[in-house]
């Protein structure tokens, strides 16, 4: 039995004229972390999302802030999203030249930090820094936009940083981003997935949906 992941609905998916009333009704629906998708319009083919606007949401969140930086260079950033509330920040280490700098100047500032593997990325990336990760987020898709496709060979990666994860003996949250619906949320759990971000699955059908809808991605 694999226990319950954590659901962190991403406000891609949502309504950007109403965000304040859709991360009360997404937390009232169940939701147990808020997945803030930030893009420059560089680091991946899309712009969302800067610090003003996590700013402007935290007197309205009352679970935490999992921010997913899609911006390079990465670090001049890192202050800003996390003095404007970031609970956990999740970098790509393709998105600075030091990842192990980036990752210790997220934790020295207050924040939990995360690294995320494009489908490119090979796990060995964080071989020799499971010491300074809290987070892992396998992304199932190319980063830059909500609604497409899981990729299947993603799973596999799941399980080698399962694996990586329980040889270390640490406390570190594998979250899964992309394409995640009821059905490849299953396939993800069982992979050794602990978290799970969805736009699309979550946000359809508007705000009464939101309860059934994260109930069936818990499965
Ligand atoms: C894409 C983002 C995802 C995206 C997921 O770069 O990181 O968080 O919003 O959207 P869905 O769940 O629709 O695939
Ligand atoms: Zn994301």
């Amino acid at each position: 039995m694999s226990p319950r992941p954590i659901i962190a609905p991403s406000l891609l998916a949502a309504d950007f004229a109403r965000l304040g009333e859709e991360v009360r009704a997404v937390q009232a629906a169940g939701a147990d972390w808020l997945h803030i998708d930030v893009m420059d319009g560089h680091f991946v083919p899309n712009i969302t999302l800067g610090p003003d606007i996590v700013k402007a949401l935290k007197p309205h969140a009352t679970v935490p802030m999992d921010v997913h930086l899609m911006i390079a260079p990465v670090d001049p950033f890192l202050e800003a999203f996390i003095e404007a509330g970031a609970d956990i920040v999740s970098v790509h280490p393709e998105s600075g030249p030091h990842l192990n700098r980036t990752l210790k100047r997220i934790r020295q500032l207050g924040a939990r930090a995360g690294v995320v593997f494009n489908p490119s990325t090979s796990p060995s990336v964080i071989e020799w820094m499971m010491d300074e990760v809290d987070l892992i987020l396998v992304m199932s898709i190319n980063p830059g936009f909500g609604g497409q496709t899981f990729m299947h060979s993603q799973l596999a990666k799941i399980e080698a940083l399962r694996r990586m994860i329980d040889a270390s003996g640490r406390d570190i949250v594998l979250e899964v981003d992309g394409g995640v619906t009821p059905e490849t949320a299953r396939l993800c759990v069982d992979a050794g997935a602990t978290a799970l971000v969805a736009g699309t699955a979550v946000f359809r059908g508007g705000p009464d949906a939101y309860a059934a809808n994260i109930a069936a991605l818990r499965g």
